[in-house]
């Protein structure tokens, strides 16, 4: 007798058991298994590799002629090494889809901002400032060109430039 009012005193605790089993599957499958949860916050997406802010480039006419002004301006210097129609001259063809340093708009931000020092590309160009939205003003001009194909553009330095997509 003592024995069967044992197991009576368990059950609860045992379905407590199941229900904490149950809930932690629920748990699982709603954050781990399905992409957009059932319930709760979508988690930070976890992705994007390092570095990277997922800039998107600028499409409208605004943007796309101020970035064409500080491409052609002489407080940055893009043109006078990438020349006015991008095609390259100290610098590549910035119109195909050659690319050596990379091709994503974070890290064509990222190479005007720091530049190529040992290669003559000095940050920012000519080391004169530009604030985050005009250096993404002038990535987006530069990516606006692509396909361009200007004239005798630079040939490609095919030890170095690969195929890039965005
Ligand atoms: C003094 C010359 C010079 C100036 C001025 C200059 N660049 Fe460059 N740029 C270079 C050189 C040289 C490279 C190649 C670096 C390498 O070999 O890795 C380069 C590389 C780049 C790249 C990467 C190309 C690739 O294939 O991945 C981008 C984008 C770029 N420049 C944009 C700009 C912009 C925008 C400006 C103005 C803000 C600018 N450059 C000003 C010389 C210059």
């Amino acid at each position: 007798m003592k024995r069967m009012s044992d197991e009576r005193r368990k059950k609860p605790l045992l379905y407590a058991f199941y229900v904490v089993i149950a809930l932690a599957a629920v748990y699982v499958v709603n954050y781990h298994v399905l992409s957009t949860p059932f319930f709760g916050k979508t988690p930070v997406e976890t992705a994007r590799p390092e570095g990277a802010t997922g800039l998107v480039a600028l499409t409208d006419a605004a943007s796309l002629s101020a970035g064409e002004a500080i491409f052609m301006g002489q407080r940055n210097l893009c043109h006078t090494c990438h020349r006015k129609d991008l095609g390259g001259l100290v610098g590549p063809n910035l119109t195909d889809d050659m690319w050596r340093d990379g091709c994503t708009v974070d890290q064509m931000v990222q190479n005007v901002k720091t530049g190529f020092p040992p290669k003559g590309m000095l940050p920012f160009g000519s080391t004169q400032r530009l604030t985050d939205q005009e250096v993404l003003e002038v990535v987006s001009f530069v990516i606006s060109k692509q396909g361009s194909n200007p004239k005798n553009p630079k040939p490609i330095d095919p030890t170095r430039d690969k195929p890039c997509t965005r």
